[in-house]
């Protein structure tokens, strides 16, 4: 198994110089370090300086919606594309929180991304603990005309809102990630079948450094969303020794 790695660097680091700098050590260190797949998701800025490598991708934090035009500020899917960005993630929840994103704007992010040919990392989840039935809204609505024939360009991250560092941060235990995981791939059976949604890829996010290795081998996560430690690049490499396959 290689479980799948997203870096959201989020706004960090602030220099160039260290972007670079962080991007080059993990690169150099999954040269050696298996079964494992990264996708490092940096401030768009610094996209064009980093090549995608050995089992290590790039990609956007969000997109806008629109190929191009009068959008002061907003990123086209196609210019993440040729930029070399395979993947991006949308509807994080500090987007939807602090941009006030709601859930038919990000379907139509979605849609414009898979038009684009990205990959999509779509990030949902509760607000308060014990409430992920609040998920079955997002879903339906964030993923409302997505074609079957789109979904295998489709990954979900369960990302409890009050684990994340930035709102709370407390770390979820293994079986709230697993209850949690379950409940998402619940509602991907009602919407795309069985057969199709259990292909899917669902992730999970939140705090998980502190429990990184039970996220995967316990809870049956496919792979982790890390926040801003994943810019620390020596944390981050520590990270996926930690968590790569065997
Ligand atoms: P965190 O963030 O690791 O900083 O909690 C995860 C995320 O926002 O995806």
């Amino acid at each position: 198994m290689k479980p799948l790695i997203i870096a959201n660097w989020k706004m960090n680091p602030i220099t160039l110089h260290e972007a670079k700098q962080n991007f080059g050590l993990v690169k150099k260190a999954l040269k050696r370090i298996k079964n494992v797949r990264v996708v490092v998701c940096p401030p768009f800025v610094f996209l064009p300086v980093f090549e995608p490598g050995r089992r290590l991708e790039l990609g956007g934090q969000d997109c806008f919606w629109e190929e191009k035009g009068s959008f002061t500020g907003e990123v086209s899917p196609k210019t993440l594309r040729s930029l070399g960005c395979r993947y991006v993630i949308l509807g994080h929840s500090e987007r939807r929180i602090y941009f006030g994103e709601t859930d038919e704007m990000i379907n139509k992010k979605i849609k414009a991304a898979f038009g684009a040919g990205l990959k999509v990392i779509l990030c949902v989840g509760e607000k308060n603990e014990g409430e992920i039935q609040e998920m079955q809204d997002q879903l339906e609505k964030d993923l409302m005309g997505i074609k079957k024939g789109e979904i295998n360009n489709l990954i979900l991250a369960y990302e409890p809102i009050w684990a994340i560092s930035g709102f709370g941060g407390k770390a979820a235990s293994v079986n709230e990630a697993m209850e949690g995981a379950l409940f998402v791939r619940k509602i991907l059976n009602k919407i795309f079948g069985k057969n199709l949604a259990k292909k899917m890829e669902i992730l999970y996010g939140g705090s998980a450094s502190q429990n990184p290795r039970s996220y995967i081998y316990e809870a049956g996560m496919n792979g982790l969303v890390m926040g801003g430690s994943s810019a620390r690049a020596r944390d981050f490499i520590d990270l996926l020794k930690t968590v790569k396959g065997s």
